[in-house]
């Protein structure tokens, strides 16, 4: 059984220097707030409109619901918050290539319909009007020798689209968004991978996206023996990579995971199909049951 729950789902750093961490749920429930725009503080997109919104003082926010704000100080720090009513989850499937993320979002998405929950499935890089152009060019081999920082941006571009026609209208209707790829894979692949550093890569990234994080990030791992094996001959530009690339990329993601282990399920590769189907299937069910 799944269920929606309403949850707090990005933080937007306010114009004085708000966005103090993650803002405990719950913290701004009850506040509604339909426009905003006041002195300094961050206006929701437009495809968040409709959703609830509250603004919080960094203080007050911190200590709960005491000292929240309708309307923010002007010259004090805060951040604005979300929370939707009918927002739904959102779902990140990340991996080195070959470990099985197409086949687990597949099950997934499969499994949840089966239970009447609206689901969108999509993938990154190439899942909007402009992606499979923006995916030929940096997947392709003619593109060989591309800048590192130029095939970031084109990630980057592309994650952006992905981010506002696809994913947040989709999450604003309340449904289970699952993507095949996101953030991470820029992180790992070009933060480590390309050596552009970890910290710029996530910065690029939470431009492209306004800070929109997954509610759970399902990290498929696999040994490079069993990513090599698997991969077979119609390789594309990134999968071409040397052996340290792609170790750089695996070690990674697992430490992103261990970073934050409330917001990650890393899982083994090698398992069979069906097995990982249940363990994913059964955290899903605990984010949306929040
Ligand atoms: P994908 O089609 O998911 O390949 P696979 O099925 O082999 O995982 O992704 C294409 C390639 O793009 C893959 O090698 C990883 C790479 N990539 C990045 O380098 N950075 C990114 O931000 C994304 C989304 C993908």
């Amino acid at each position: 059984m799944f269920a929606q729950v309403s949850k707090v789902f990005a933080a937007i750093p306010g114009a004085n220097g708000g966005g103090l961490g993650v803002i405990p749920e719950g913290v701004c429930a009850g506040t509604v707030v339909t426009t905003l725009g006041a002195a300094g503080l961050a206006v929701p997109p437009e495809s968040d409109r409709g959703n609830r919104w509250c603004a919080a003082t960094a203080a007050g926010a911190a200590d709960g619901d005491e000292k929240r704000r309708e309307t923010p100080n002007v010259g004090t720090s805060y951040y604005a918050v979300g929370v939707s009513e009918m927002a739904g989850t959102f779902i990140a499937f990340e991996g080195p290539d070959a470990a099985g993320k197409s086949t687990q979002v597949r099950l997934l998405a499969e499994r949840l319909r089966a239970s009447g929950v609206d689901v969108v499935a999509t993938f990154e890089p190439g899942d909007t009007r402009i992606g499979p152009d923006v995916r030929r060019l940096v997947l392709d081999i003619a593109s060989d020798g591309l800048d590192a920082r130029a095939e970031a941006l084109l990630y980057a571009a592309d994650r952006a689209e992905h981010v506002a026609a696809v994913i947040r209208p989709a999450l604003a209707r309340g449904a289970v968004v699952i993507t095949d790829r996101y953030v991470d894979s820029s992180i790992t692949y070009q933060g480590e991978g390309r050596e552009l550093g970890r910290a710029e890569v996530a910065a690029l990234s939470e431009f492209a996206t306004r800070g929109l994080v997954p509610d759970l990030t399902v990290v498929l791992d696999v040994p490079a023996n069993v990513r090599v094996a698997r991969k077979g001959d119609d390789v594309d530009r990134l999968e071409r990579e040397a052996d340290q690339f792609h170790q750089r990329v695996r070690d990674t993601y697992l430490e992103l995971a261990a970073a934050e282990p409330e917001r990650y399920l890393v899982v083994d590769g090698t398992r069979s199909p069906d097995e990982l189907a249940e363990v994913i299937a059964e955290a899903v069910e605990k984010v949306m049951v929040g």
